[in-house]
């Protein structure tokens, strides 16, 4: 069964949207297999993002997710991958439509509450940093 790693980064759990994230997830009734709230290390941080590590907002999203704590879930489901990616919407809010949760709680690129993996080769890759 396809699997995707999904973070509630920093400022969703500072602003306390972890469970507005959780619910939409249990809401399309996908299965959340594994979940916990961890501080990510700049070594998890690095080696997660790290096919960005040539780009000039690197070291400022690395700073980010490694700011405060995070909530991290392994998430199972028929097409989880792509239905999540179109829960989560756009990378940058101000491109994410309505209805999506970057749309409706986001401002900004560099927070924007929300990881999925976007292949399922990221996703095994992630979902063993993260619980492997
Ligand atoms: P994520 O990996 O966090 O789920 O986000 P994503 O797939 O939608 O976007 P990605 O391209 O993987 O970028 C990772 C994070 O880097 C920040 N970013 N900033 N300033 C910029 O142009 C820029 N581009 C990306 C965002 O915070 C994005 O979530
Ligand atoms: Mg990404």
């Amino acid at each position: 069964m396809e699997q995707t790693l999904i973070l509630v980064k920093p400022d969703g759990v500072k602003r306390k949207l972890a469970g507005e994230v959780i619910s939409r997830i249990e809401a399309k009734n996908f299965d959340i297999r594994e979940m916990k709230m961890m501080t990510v290390s700049r070594d998890l941080a690095e080696e997660h993002y790290g096919e960005h590590k040539d780009k000039p907002f690197f070291g400022g999203l690395v700073n980010f997710i490694t700011s405060g704590p995070i909530v991290a879930m392994r998430v199972e489901g028929d097409g989880v991958l792509k239905i999540m990616r179109n829960i989560m919407g756009a990378t940058n809010p101000a491109e994410a439509a309505p209805g999506t949760i970057r749309g409706d709680l986001a401002l900004t690129i560099d927070e924007n509450i929300v990881h999925g993996s976007d292949s399922p080769e990221s996703a095994e890759r992630e979902l063993g940093l993260f619980f492997g």
